[in-house]
């Protein structure tokens, strides 16, 4: 029987692409100009189903576009904010992610962030390599210590809770709000403290760390408001999405000192990212990082071929959205 085939819209890692080559007709996109969406139209019409990433920017009007037998799309990452689950279903078009692959990888980060934000490490690179360190000195980008400080963790899914577990390790106290209370026994293992509301975890949260889905309620809470309810001086994190932050009040409060550092793996209409952030010494910002580790990108890579397998297969996706 003929192979189905498939678009992928990037290259992907090595053992991804040779795991979708043995089971289907790849069509495979370069990064290097990266595909348009008009050209993710076009190489629509000849495929059977498309692996796509959050570049690909599938709102309602390019849904509505896609050839009428295409009925599959999965996507290499846990966030699926870019695409109108909506209009797929509207369309009978099954969609699924990658959710578990990220998971330690972009914990790391956060951890990696917390620790650069509160050691203020950018900041020491810089100096190094402007040539401008005269040497050691008593009060030279003294930081703090992460020890005996509470966390507050916004999202306590997954990613939320693999923080949780390596902030245990540096000895900080984890507090959380999420929409859904965990088990008990699960607050446990992290000796997490609860809170019914997000003002109350602002209250407490010397860290602040945003691990929640971009979605029409969240987007853009952390906002003047928001920063108001943090301690003064809080250090925040972002590596879930960008959207969730006000840029504006948040350059304005990292400038005035209300906010002392702000470590941010992704950014609102990324890669142009706010001119306000390129100045501001208590920043610490990577470029979308979070789930890049080989084992992470490989993970993601074969859920989202679970996926297509189990569309073709007639079953149900394991990591099914529609
Ligand atoms: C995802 O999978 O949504 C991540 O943002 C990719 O790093």
């Amino acid at each position: 029987m003929a192979k189905k085939k498939i678009l992928i819209t990037w290259p992907l890692p090595e053992a991804v692409m040779a795991r979708a080559r043995a089971s289907y007709d790849v069509v495979a996109h370069g990064g290097d100009p990266r595909i348009t969406i008009d050209e993710l139209l076009e190489a629509a019409k000849s495929v059977d189903a498309i692996l796509l990433t959050l570049n690909e920017k599938c709102r309602k009007d390019v849904v509505d576009r896609l050839p009428e037998h295409i009925k599959c799309i999965s996507t290499f990452s846990i966030g699926f904010d870019h695409i109108d689950l909506p209009a797929c279903k509207a369309r009978d078009i099954k969609v699924g992610n990658a959710p578990h692959g990220v998971t330690v990888a972009t914990a790391e980060i956060a951890m990696l962030l917390l620790l650069g934000s509160a050691r203020r490490a950018p900041e020491g690179e810089r100096m190094i390599r402007t040539h401008s360190w005269k040497g050691w000195e008593p009060l030279q980008l003294v930081g703090q210590r992460l020890d005996n400080k509470v966390l507050g963790i916004y999202g306590f899914g997954k990613i939320g809770q693999a923080l949780a577990q390596r902030a245990r390790g540096f000895d900080m106290d984890v507090h959380y709000y999420d929409l859904f209370r965990q088990k008990p026994e699960v607050e446990a293992k992290y000796n997490a403290t609860y809170h019914d509301s997000l003002d109350s975890l602002l209250n407490v949260s010397q860290f602040f760390s945003i691990n929640a889905p971009s979605t029409p309620e969240t987007r853009g809470f952390f906002n003047k408001a928001t920063i108001e309810k943090l301690p003064q001086g809080a250090i925040v994190v972002n590596t879930a999405r960008g959207d969730l932050v006000n840029d504006e009040d948040t350059i304005a409060a990292l400038k005035s000192g209300r906010l002392a550092y702000a470590g941010l793996d992704v950014f609102a209409g990324e890669p142009k990212i706010n001119e306000g952030y390129y100045d501001l010494a208590n920043t610490f910002v990577l470029p979308h990082l979070g789930s890049a580790a080989v084992e992470a990108r490989n993970q993601m890579g074969f859920e989202a071929l679970d996926n297509v397998d189990a569309f073709f297969a007639g079953k149900e996706m394991p990591f099914k959205l529609t």
